[in-house]
């Protein structure tokens, strides 16, 4: 059965793809055309202007200073076409609410990839001046990117500083707390040297692997749309499956309080070791299936 993903990644097969995503190298193909029509022949996608014209949801215009995505204003479809004129580049979030046919493709492509129900999926468009582009980062998302028009050059590199990161961080940028207790090595300050270089057309097709160093740099304005997946680690199904459970308990759901002096603090300590010695009697008869029962709506 021909599905999203292997129209994505034609001629290649989706085997090729699997064997990328599951080792977060970074897979990519070129000259895409009829395969992908039902995307490219979208009036709202045909250029830069024609998105503007048929755009109703806010739209994010990048500052300059840092080329971060973090770094952003909010502005309304007429301003947006000025301040990319003026070399800032434009985010268009949740492209899949405007277009039927996105939202099928990316709910399909979320199956194809095997990703979990509770996975945040979007599509994002990106507008980006000649010249413009990102600085050095990784995501915590996976993220396909299917160049629309113009050209944008990508370096990807691994990740040696961190592995399977559960947040975003740009070089030079302050970095998260929970993240910082995690990383195997300080983040560099520039973009890792033994990055690869893959160039941009209308046609060509991405997979950035999640956490992978990150740079781009468009060399003439280009639009692309990004198909981007927050799945949920094995924490996130654990944690929303034990929530599920403990809320069944009115004990669980009281207020947290007793940490304003010492008796007190004693006495939530007790309370709560109480509620561990509790779950610590439940947990051996947690089941795998059982939690993915919860979290999944297609169990096999
Ligand atoms: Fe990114």
């Amino acid at each position: 059965m021909k599905t999203v993903l292997s129209t994505l990644v034609a001629p290649h097969q989706t085997s090729e793809f699997f064997d990328s995503f599951e080792n977060d190298k970074p897979f990519y193909v070129h000259n895409l055309s009829e395969g992908i029509n039902e995307i490219t022949d979208l009036p709202m996608l045909e250029s830069i202007e024609s998105l503007l014209n048929n755009w109703s949801l806010p739209i994010k215009a990048h500052l300059p200073d840092v080329r971060d995505e973090a770094s952003f204003i909010n502005i309304n479809a007429q301003d947006a076409l000025k301040v990319f004129e003026n070399g800032m580049g434009l985010h268009f979030n949740h492209a899949e609410k405007l277009s039927p046919v996105i939202d099928q493709w990316l709910k399909q492509l979320r199956i194809d990839l095997g990703l979990s129900a509770l996975t945040n999926s979007r599509c994002m468009l990106y507008a980006t001046p000649a010249g413009g582009g990102t600085a050095a980062h990784f995501d915590q998302n996976i993220n396909i990117v299917l160049q629309l028009t113009g050209e944008k050059t990508w370096w990807i590199s691994d990740n040696e500083h961190v592995r399977n990161p559960m947040t975003r961080h740009t070089i030079g940028l302050p970095c998260d707390p929970e993240l910082e207790s995690y990383i195997n090595a300080q983040m560099p300050d520039s973009m890792p040297e033994n990055k690869k270089e893959i160039v941009m057309k209308a046609g060509s097709l991405l997979f950035v692997p999640r956490g992978s160093w990150h740079m781009t740099s468009a060399k003439t304005s280009a639009l692309s749309l990004n198909f981007t997946f927050t799945a949920p680690t094995w924490i996130d199904l654990l944690t929303s499956a034990l929530r599920g459970r403990l809320a069944q308990s009115s004990h669980w759901r009281e207020t947290a309080i007793g940490f304003n002096d010492e008796v007190n603090y004693q006495i939530a300590e007790n309370k709560l070791n109480y509620l561990l010695n509790d779950l610590k009697e439940d947990l051996p008869s947690w089941r795998a299936r059982d939690i993915l029962n919860a979290t999944e709506c297609e169990p096999f």
